[in-house]
């Protein structure tokens, strides 16, 4: 780290360093001036903190403020008080000389960990956010994953490729970002949601193994693990069945948690699609605890309640240990079940007793009898909580979901350095699309691929695509972990006929499909490979190794949940000149 302006780093110096000359440089982190005498400064930079010890006549310290850049000449002597919570915290400085390399104004929030701006203004001086240790340690993690991903696939022969940034807007999937184009009159370029055509075509030039981390966009509503511009780990493969793939990647995210994090984590379990769906009501369960659905139809229909016998699937859980929860909290997860996101209309509950006796908020209508059937039902134990939903069969599971994850979080089960990792597999090849708000309005009412339109049914399900496309089952596979989608990709059509066939089934006219995709179906034509893969979002993986559950903090500029970046002011809006350029006509209010 040796350069003409220091010697060492402000994180480097040890007590075996004491008796040497040192050159320092960093921000000033805190200035404490100790009596007439004294002045000490913590000097920080990328690697720590340095103590700086001087007598006050050396410099005029009315000078130095927070935030300020210094350079700094002296010689490492042992502390009298020692700081056992840093690296240096052995040391210090004896300071001989000092210069001020730049000024800071006073900057609008603490550079500390525990900091006391807020989340706009940090986005805000996002470069100064970045000066706190601990936004930078979640970029040198995203460093280090990107590192070991290298690693692992170079040795597994894959390829890094570039594929293009100016691509061309196809109406599936979320909706596309927009370039105009200046040399083209009313033409668009769109950027692309992820580099699935181009992958393909490079198994189609043979290149057998391709990866790329690279940045994908997307217009669509952001979340707390979804952003705009994102980066995916993105591969492909040829001469592969499923089998492979899963094989591949799973030996990926294994060798990361083992050189990130130390951790050997055992062979990932699989789940189908539709057992996900049954036992957890969910495409991506979090499988750190149990907690799964019990369904209830046979058990409570009957009995004159008309909650239970109006509904068609009546569905439950059985919290371990929650029986003693006050009226109180049986409230608020009825009010959480009751918000409009969840969806339900209420909350029937039945305590299972330390003594033995269970007693059900519905006991005008189940007796002891009954209740002990539910028990069996859900195998409860003394000390237990059985919580039920019902409704349309989609809305209760949806919604005992989102219940089954609260009640894990209030129970602590969701140990954010506990890891569960899964496979689920067997998705639906398709999903019928009733108007969904991230989509173009005018792909509603007809079929949607649940993957991407280039997913390949599987073979023995190919005879019901013209029947019952709703129950083909595709070779798609998604890695879940703790309940997050970290992963998914697909086995691909490689036969040209029925890359068309799946094309009419969503809905393309001939024409349509030949105009969007006839590049990948022309090159079908030219002995395309069998062919699959999958793409790993970057930095949602890099927020689950940092124990975070949003993705912004892993970003070095990220966006703000309106889409907008508030530290350069973006989207903005452009000069006429340019607007011209772009022969974009702009309607201006008339003011005359
Ligand atoms: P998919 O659309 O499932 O597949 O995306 C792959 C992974 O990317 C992550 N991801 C996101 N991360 C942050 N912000 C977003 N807006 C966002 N959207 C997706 C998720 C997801 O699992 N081309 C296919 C892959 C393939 O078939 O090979 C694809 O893009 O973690």
């Amino acid at each position: 780290m040796k350069t003409k302006y220091r010697t060492h780093t402000c994180g480097e110096l040890r007590i075996t360093d004491v008796g040497k000359e040192v050159k320092l440089c960093g921000w000033i982190q805190k200035i404490r001036l100790m009596g007439e005498q004294l002045t000490f400064i913590d000097l920080r930079d990328r690697y720590g903190i340095t103590q700086l010890v001087f007598h006050s006549d050396i410099v005029n310290t009315s000078l130095y403020s927070r935030e300020g850049v210094l350079q700094a000449y002296g010689v490492v002597i042992e502390r009298e008080s020692k700081n056992k919570n840093i690296a240096t915290g052995d040391i210090e400085i004896d300071i001989t000389e000092i210069k001020i390399l730049n000024e800071s104004i006073t900057p609008p929030f603490t550079i500390e960990d525990e900091t006391d701006g807020g989340d706009e203004l940090r986005m805000k001086y996002r470069y100064l956010d970045l000066r706190r240790s601990i936004v930078r340690k979640n970029l040198e993690l995203r460093h280090r994953l990107a590192i070991e991903t290298r690693n692992y696939l170079d040795k597994q022969h894959f390829l890094e490729v570039e594929t293009p940034v100016l691509i061309k807007s196809t109406p599936e999937g979320a909706r596309d970002f927009v370039v105009p184009s200046r040399m083209h009159e009313g033409e668009f370029y769109a950027l692309p949601q992820s580099p699935q055509t181009f992958k393909q075509l490079l198994m189609v030039s043979g290149f057998d193994r391709y990866y790329q981390i690279v940045k994908c966009f997307r217009d669509e509503d952001l979340r707390a693990d979804r952003q705009p511009e994102f980066t995916q780990i993105d591969c492909e493969m040829s001469f592969v069945e499923q089998e492979d793939i899963l094989n591949t990647f799973e030996g990926l995210v294994k060798h990361l948690f083992k050189t990130v994090k130390g951790i050997d984590i055992p062979e990932l379990s699989r789940m189908t699609y539709a057992d996900a769906m049954k036992y957890y009501g969910n495409d991506k369960p979090d499988t750190r605890f149990e907690m799964k659905f019990v369904e209830l139809n046979e058990v409570v229909k009957g009995k004159a309640f008309k909650v239970f016998d109006d509904a068609e699937l009546v569905v439950g859980i059985c919290a371990k240990g929650a029986a003693e929860y006050t009226r109180k909290q049986l409230d608020e997860l009825t009010e959480f079940v009751k918000r409009p996101q969840i969806g339900a209309t209420g909350l029937i509950y039945a305590r299972h007793n330390a003594d033995g006796t269970i007693k059900s908020s519905v006991d005008k209508f189940y007796n002891e009898e009954e209740l002990k059937k539910w028990s069996a039902t859900f195998n409860s134990q003394p000390g237990d909580l059985i919580l039920i939903l019902a409704g349309t069969a989609d809305k209760a599971r949806k919604a005992l979901s989102e219940l089954r994850l609260e009640m894990g979080t209030r129970l602590g089960l969701r140990d954010k350095n506990k890891f569960s990792c899964l496979w689920v597999i067997d998705f639906p090849l398709l999903e019928w699309n009733d108007g969904d708000p991230n989509v173009l309005a005018s792909l509603a009412g007809r079929w949607h691929a649940k993957h991407h339109p280039f997913t390949s049914p599987k073979p023995e399900d190919i005879d019901l695509l013209n029947s019952n496309p709703g129950t083909v089952r595709a070779n798609a596979y998604d890695m879940v972990i703790n309940g997050v989608e970290i992963g998914g990709g697909s086995i691909r059509i490689h036969n040209k006929d029925l890359q068309a066939k799946m094309f009419e089934i969503l809905g393309f006219s001939k024409e349509e499909a030949q105009n969007q995709f006839g590049f990948l179906m022309n090159a079908f034509e030219y002995g395309a490979p069998p062919h699959g893969g999958l793409a790993f979002g970057f930095d949602r993986l890099c927020s689950l190794f940092g124990g975070s559950d949003g993705i912004r903090d892993f970003i070095a500029f990220p966006k703000n949940n309106a889409g907008r970046d508030v530290m350069i002011d973006s989207p903005s809006a452009i000069s006429d000149e340019q607007l011209n350029e772009l022969h974009i006509l702009v309607k201006k209010e008339n003011h005359a």
